[in-house]
């Protein structure tokens, strides 16, 4: 009898903990299943429904995802279409440097930019000057005297020194001026010894000209850069190496793409700039098209560039077509980054830039002060709820 009382006791208690389990199961089930609906409900409202996740190889992206989702936010900020024909048919690059031209090749093994390894020099800059958005990174534009060179030295609150490196004619020595200038009283190399001083943490921008300056300031960059005892600054490296949007062939001729990515292979923990060329004729300027864009990724792949790149666009021509930054800033996600300059007499209107936003850790703008600020201002993005920003890329959130 005890033990038949004991019996069923056990058989009642193993019903209740199999009947428990059950239970606990099926409530964890259920509460799973509601959470993931929650979750994908909450995504499809916004982002999943105007943003697909990138891919790569889709050219059309911007239109069929992005093009909706900024119609819907920030329809001033759609791209214009561009109705003009294409008024002469530019040449394809120029590559008239023979691919057996000796160029000096260093063996410059990279003194580390604060830190970096080889391609993390973009978010290096960044950290360099303790930054969290790339607007923030300030410009002196055009130092390319003595006394410009003093005075942003001097301006505690430049940055980067961003100039121009030509072939100096008489004395056969790079030389820092912008054509048609063809003399200066500051070479590159005082320029670098200067700048590169080791109490200056301001990073540098060398934008040249020609293949013959660029060919010839190899041997001047490798010297002052190994002369530099403590790490080297932020260093980006500029060439015009496409012909670009508006561009007459006959006033300015690309650098050689081969010569710029051959030459500068070696320095390995600096940002290439590879650019086009461009000119900005008011009302009959065309944008960047994609074609400009994938034109400059194939090279890049071509080029198996180790580097971070940051791609060199002028203002009033990313105003008039948004989608090739989309394009060049998706295409090899983690490594690029755009550096927006302008040119004096150019009209853009800041609200048509206001797109860049998307991308704050990737945009850096080489403009006068007030216009980065109305960029800021004017752009869309700051209208729109943290929760809303599309994932269009990694890294690009602003804060
Ligand atoms: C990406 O786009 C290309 C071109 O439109 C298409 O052929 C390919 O199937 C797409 N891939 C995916 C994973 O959607
Ligand atoms: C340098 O520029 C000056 C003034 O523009 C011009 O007269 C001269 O021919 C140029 N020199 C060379 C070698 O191009
Ligand atoms: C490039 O520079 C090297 C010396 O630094 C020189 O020997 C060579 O001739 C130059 N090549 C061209 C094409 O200017
Ligand atoms: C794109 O622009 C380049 C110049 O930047 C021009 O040569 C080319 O014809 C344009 N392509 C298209 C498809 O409009
Ligand atoms: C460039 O120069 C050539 C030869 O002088 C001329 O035929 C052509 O029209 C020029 N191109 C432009 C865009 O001015
Ligand atoms: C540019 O466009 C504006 C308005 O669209 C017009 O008033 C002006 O005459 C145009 N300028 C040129 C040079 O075509
Ligand atoms: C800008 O425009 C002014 C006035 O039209 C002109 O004098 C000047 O040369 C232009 N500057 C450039 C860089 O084109």
């Amino acid at each position: 009898m005890h033990a038949m009382q004991q019996y069923r006791q056990r058989q009642r208690r193993r019903k209740l903990i199999i009947a428990g389990s059950v239970f606990v199961v099926l409530v964890t089930a259920i509460a799973c299943i509601v959470a993931a609906a929650a979750k994908k409900s909450d995504n499809s409202k916004y982002a999943d429904k105007y943003v697909a996740k990138y891919n790569k190889s889709d050219s059309d992206w911007y239109d069929k995802y992005a093009k909706k989702w900024v119609d819907k936010y920030a329809p001033s900020t759609t791209a214009k279409p561009t109705t003009q024909e294409p008024t002469t048919k530019t040449e394809e690059a120029s590559t008239t440097m023979e691919s057996t031209t000796k160029y000096s090749t260093p063996d410059y093994n990279g003194h580390t930019t604060n830190g970096n390894k080889a391609g993390s020099a973009i978010k290096g800059l960044l950290k360099h000057f303790g930054l969290k958005d790339a607007a923030d990174v300030t410009w002196a534009h055009a130092v390319n005297s003595q006394e410009e060179l003093d005075t942003a030295l001097g301006d505690e609150k430049i940055m980067m020194l961003e100039a121009d490196v030509v072939m100096d004619p008489v004395r056969n020595i790079p030389i820092m001026a912008h054509p048609p200038a063809n003399s200066s009283d500051l070479t590159l190399e005082q320029f670098l010894t200067h700048s590169l001083k080791h109490s200056e943490e301001k990073g540098i921008k060398l934008d040249f000209k020609q293949d013959e300056a660029l060919n010839a300031s190899i041997a001047v960059m490798q010297k002052a850069f190994k002369a530099r005892e403590t790490p080297l600054p932020p260093i980006i490296l500029n060439a015009d190496i496409l012909v670009g949007p508006n561009s007459n062939e006959n006033q300015t001729t690309p650098v050689s793409p081969d010569l710029f990515f051959t030459a500068l292979a070696p320095f390995k923990t600096t940002i290439l700039s590879p650019g086009w060329t461009t000119k900005f004729i008011g009302n009959a300027s065309e944008g960047y098209n994609n074609t400009d864009a994938n034109e400059m990724t194939k090279l890049i792949q071509q080029n198996i560039v180790q580097q971070d790149l940051t791609f060199p666009v002028r203002a009033s021509l990313v105003a008039l077509n948004p989608k090739p930054m989309h394009l060049l800033l998706n295409q090899m996600q983690d490594k690029v980054s755009l550096t927006v300059w302008t040119a004096k007499n150019d009209t853009y209107d800041p609200e048509d830039l206001g797109f860049l936003r998307l991308y704050a850790k990737k945009v850096f703008f080489d403009l006068p002060a007030d216009e980065v600020e109305a960029i800021k201002k004017a752009s869309f993005v700051n209208k729109i709820p943290k929760g809303l920003i599309p994932d269009i890329g990694n890294d690009n959130i602003p804060f």
